[in-house]
Formats: C-alpha cells, structure tokens, sequence
C-alpha cells in the first residue's frame, strides 16, 4: 500500500495474551500468539499511521519504525499502558486476548505440591476496552469478539455494552480462525452494517480490517 491514508493518525493495538502470576513460575494464560495484532499493527503503519503496539507474551518481532512497541505481561499492566497514550489516539483496536480473571493473590513462593486438591480464588480483572470505550471522546474504537456459540448475538451484544464503533468476529467453530493459525475469518459489525469475509492469512485479514476502519472512519 504506498498510500500513506492513515499519515497523521495515531493507531493503538492491544495484541498477545494476558499471563496472570500464580506465583513465582505459574501463570494463567491463553492460546494467542499475537499474530493477528502484529499483522494490523503492520498494516497501520505501511499506511502511514504511528502505531502504539501493547503487547502481551508474543515471539512475533516488528520491524517498521513507525511501530512503537510496548510489552506487558498482565491485564493490569496491559490497562495501565493503554490509558498512558488513550488521550493522544485517534483510532484503538482491541485484538488481545485478555484474561478476564486474575489470582486473588499471589504466592510469593513457589506453592508445593502437598494436598490431593488446591483453589485458587480469582478476581475480575478491569475490562481495557470497555473503558475505552467509557473514555471515547474523539476515538473510533474496534473490539474483536472470539466466541465459541450464539457468535453474533454475544459479538453485537458486546459493540453496543462496550460503546464500540466497530467490533470483529472470529469464531473458534470456523476451521482456520481464532488464535495460533496464520489465517483467520471474520465478520465485522457496526450498528448498521454486517460483512461476512472468506477465510485468508491473517496479514490480509488486517487489510479488509483497515480498509474498513478507513470507510467508516475517514469518510
Ligand atoms: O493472537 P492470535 O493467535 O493471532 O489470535 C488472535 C485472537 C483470536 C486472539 C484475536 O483475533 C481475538 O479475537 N482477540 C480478542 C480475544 C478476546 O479476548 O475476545 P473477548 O470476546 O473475550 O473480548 C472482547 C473484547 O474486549 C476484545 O477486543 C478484548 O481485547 C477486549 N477485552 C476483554 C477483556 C478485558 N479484560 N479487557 C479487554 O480489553
């Protein structure tokens, strides 16, 4: 893309998992590698944007300099550095996999295998892109759903509680999508619009993404 349509705009991508300390070697995580939000943080900024990228755990490696990358480890950490830069972006795109839960406390040693059953007690994490979206004041802000049944309805249900103006869908029940997988299918949603997308490789996922983004947002 040698157009520079997104020059001047700042661009913030959450991407990667969330690891939640159990204690001092355990964690709770998830699958994501953070591909899907390396390839739009990629894409953003091919088309000219400053992109702010807050990743979690992830291997994948930036190279374009208009990336400015932040590595996080938790949900609190991952909340802490969006809302340093939330006042200066122009567009938020949410692709991380965040937990929603977090050990109420943490063992400052390593726990021992002793009782034949062990709880941990988990509490709610704060929700990064429902704040955004409490926050909105000149953002256009894009969630992604990742759901395993009732897709549409919980993925509409979440663009409208989390004051999105635009939320992507992948399922874990359309082969090739969701976590790990270089490829990915999605639909999108607005509140008026729906588009259904063929499965492809998650760097041109990230390009019918933005090409959205850029027909709502900048027309
Ligand atoms: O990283 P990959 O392996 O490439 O996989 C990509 C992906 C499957 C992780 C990605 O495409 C994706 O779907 N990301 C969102 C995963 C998710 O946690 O979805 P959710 O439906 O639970 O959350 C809804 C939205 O709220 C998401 O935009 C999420 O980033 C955000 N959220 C959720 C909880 C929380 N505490 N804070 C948040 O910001």
């Amino acid at each position: 893309n040698q157009n520079k349509s997104l020059a001047g705009k700042t661009v913030l991508i959450t991407a990667g998992p969330t690891y939640e300390a159990i204690d001092p070697v355990r964690f709770i995580g998830n699958h994501s590698s953070g591909k899907m939000g390396y390839s739009l943080a990629d894409e953003a900024a091919k088309r000219g944007a400053k992109v702010i990228l807050v990743s979690g755990p992830s291997s994948e490696k930036v190279s374009n300099k208009n990336i400015e990358i932040h590595k996080v480890t938790s949900a609190k950490e991952m909340f802490d550095k969006v809302f340093e830069f939330y006042d200066t972006v122009d567009i938020g795109i949410a692709s991380a996999a965040v937990a929603d839960y977090t050990p109420k406390v943490v063992a400052s040693e390593k726990i021992k295998k002793n009782d034949e059953s062990f709880t941990i007690e988990l509490i709610k994490n704060p929700d990064i892109l429902k704040t955004m979206g409490e926050q909105k004041k000149h953002q256009f802000l894009v969630g992604f759903a990742l759901e395993t049944q009732n897709e549409e309805e919980n993925a509409i249900g979440k663009l409208h509680k989390k004051n999105l103006d635009m939320i992507v869908l992948n399922s874990l029940r359309d082969a090739g999508a969701g976590f790990k997988n270089d490829t990915n299918k999605i639909r999108i949603f607005t509140n008026t619009k729906k588009v259904e997308f063929d499965l492809k490789s998650k760097d041109s996922v990230a390009i019918d993404i933005l090409d959205f983004i850029e027909n709502q947002y900048l027309k």
